[in-house]
């Protein structure tokens, strides 16, 4: 049962009084909260809960004039104060002391004051390339409300794959559903709509929001396998990659569906892809329909069709009330910058990040290094990513967003936040999922949370194993990098590609 207090309360005052000195909060292992708080000043003694969990004995203040994910903890040995704006400032006061209890289940008594410094912590998951169920999904919403992370973006659609039930067209996951990456003849999987609903109501309590991503106008090859009649079709590796871009009923088609996944996200946003198109896709040179939309519409060429193509997405899903969100491959579609949000994911190309800032555009950050989670994070491993031998170890990932903060400088209002990708080629079952995520989204949720003044990578990994306990709690497989040896890397699916490139 939570009490609600008014501010500036006798209680209030004691916890004060007790309270010692101030410390940099990312920088004192014995306060192990992840992502490390803004500001914490630690007190004596120890709060002795009457009831398990801790939670159940903090008193909530409602206090307005914060943002909603302000909240401030006073922890005193007879009391538990909680000041927030709102459920979610309570939610995460809430996760900070589900960590501070020791082993024993005392809190030590301290002042913590934390917000967070980007608005949107993420983490992708893939589902196309190989599938995860609800079960696997509802237990990484677990751990990341934890680490007071609130986007999950779904990649629900890809070559491999079109994972999500759209009622108007039922061979999207009759036939589009069948097979991954590793085994074409794969029985289906998919979410119902019943699932993604539950999905999106587990992340809701848990103040997190589920964003749907369905890719075009390439990585659309499931569609291709379903309706052909939407696809470019053509021969070899890149057949019905992309959508049939000169067809209105493509277009008709794409509105449907985004209906029903607008209809059953939440969320003010549906990402649309738009990475990869492959300017010189064989079929959009030498189709004469295509040619000929190209010249009547006068787009100029076929990078001009494809930035027709994200326009016409763009307008689908305005009219259903919603923001765009597209990787960074659309900033050059002619969509204006404040009706579309960048994910910038070409670490290779950081000209493309100045690019979408300078035009005004609102950024994620999600460069593959080191936001990739599909790349090696130890130089012993041997099946994930690697670029020009770089790979995203904790401590890689530990110095962003500050090691591009030269180009962001300025501009950091426009940076909504960062996100990690686990993209899953490489990636085919539970345990080797959980070894490629833990502990490195610990990571990206303190480099999202936490000021740069209050990241310390050396209290950061005493800070670290107690989270890899509440980690083993969960029967989480994690990499374990104080002794590499002791984790393995599980196998991926595929063993031509060891030590892939690119
Ligand atoms: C991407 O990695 N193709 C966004």
């Amino acid at each position: 049962m939570i009490t609600i207090l008014k501010q500036g309360s006798a209680l209030a005052n004691i916890a004060v009084a007790l309270l010692l000195y101030l410390i940099p909060a990312g920088t004192n292992a014995q306060i192990p909260i992840i992502p490390a708080p803004q500001s914490v000043t630690l007190g004596k003694g120890y709060f002795a809960p009457t009831k398990k969990p801790a939670t159940k004995d903090m008193v909530v203040v409602t206090e307005k004039n914060h943002g909603d994910e302000y909240y401030r903890l006073e922890i005193t040995p007879k009391k538990i104060v909680c000041y927030a704006a709102t459920e979610t400032g309570v939610f995460y006061a809430k996760q900070s002391l589900l960590q501070l209890a020791d082993v024993h289940g005392r809190i030590p008594c301290m002042i913590i004051e934390d917000e967070p410094r980007f608005e949107w912590r993420g983490l992708m998951l893939d589902v196309s390339r190989h599938f995860f169920g609800k079960e696997v999904v509802l237990q990484q919403l677990d751990i990341l409300a934890r680490l007071k992370m609130n986007r999950y973006h779904l990649h629900l659609t890809d070559e491999t794959g079109w994972r999500i039930e759209i009622k108007q067209y039922p061979k999207l996951t009759g036939v589009g559903a069948e097979g991954n990456w590793s085994d074409r003849k794969a029985p289906r999987a998919f979410y119902t709509q019943e699932d993604i609903r539950e999905i999106v109501e587990y992340a809701r309590e848990r103040h997190i929001m589920v964003i749907p991503e369905i890719d075009m106008p390439g990585h659309a090859t499931a569609v291709y396998r379903s309706y052909p009649e939407f696809s470019t079709g053509g021969t070899g590796r890149w057949a019905g990659f992309t959508f049939y871009p000169a067809a209105e009923a493509t277009y008709t088609f794409l509105r449907h569906v985004l209906t029903e996944v607008a209809a059953l996200f939440p969320a003010p946003y549906i990402h649309i892809g738009g990475d990869e198109v492959h300017f010189g896709n064989q079929e959009w040179k030498t189709d004469p329909k295509i040619q000929q939309f190209i010249q009547d519409n006068q787009l100029g060429n076929e990078v001009g069709l494809e930035h027709y193509f994200v326009r016409r997405a763009c307008e689908i899903i305005a009219g259903l009330g919603k923001t765009v969100i597209g990787w960074d491959e659309i900033i050059e579609s002619g969509v204006p910058a404040d009706k579309m949000i960048v994910m910038w994911w070409r670490h290779d190309k950081p000209q493309v990040l100045d690019q979408a800032l300078k035009a005004g555009f609102r950024v994620i950050l999600s460069p593959r290094i080191p936001c990739y989670f599909d790349f090696v994070q130890h130089d012993t491993h041997k099946i994930g990513r690697r670029w020009s031998g770089a790979f995203n170890t904790l401590e890689v990932a530990y110095r962003f967003p500050e090691s591009i903060q030269d180009r962001t400088a300025g501009r950091e209002r426009q940076i909504l936040g960062i996100q990690a990708n686990i993209w899953t080629e490489r990636i085919a079952d539970k345990k080797r999922l959980d070894f490629m995520t833990f502990p490195r989204v610990t990571v990206i949720a303190e480099d999202a949370w936490s000021g740069t003044e209050n990241k310390n990578e050396a209290t950061f990994k005493e800070r670290l194993p107690l989270f890899l306990k509440y980690l083993d709690t969960k029967k989480i497989y994690y990499f374990n990098p104080f002794n590499p040896d002791s984790t393995p890397e599980p196998w991926g699916p595929e063993k031509e590609d060891v030590i892939a490139e690119g």
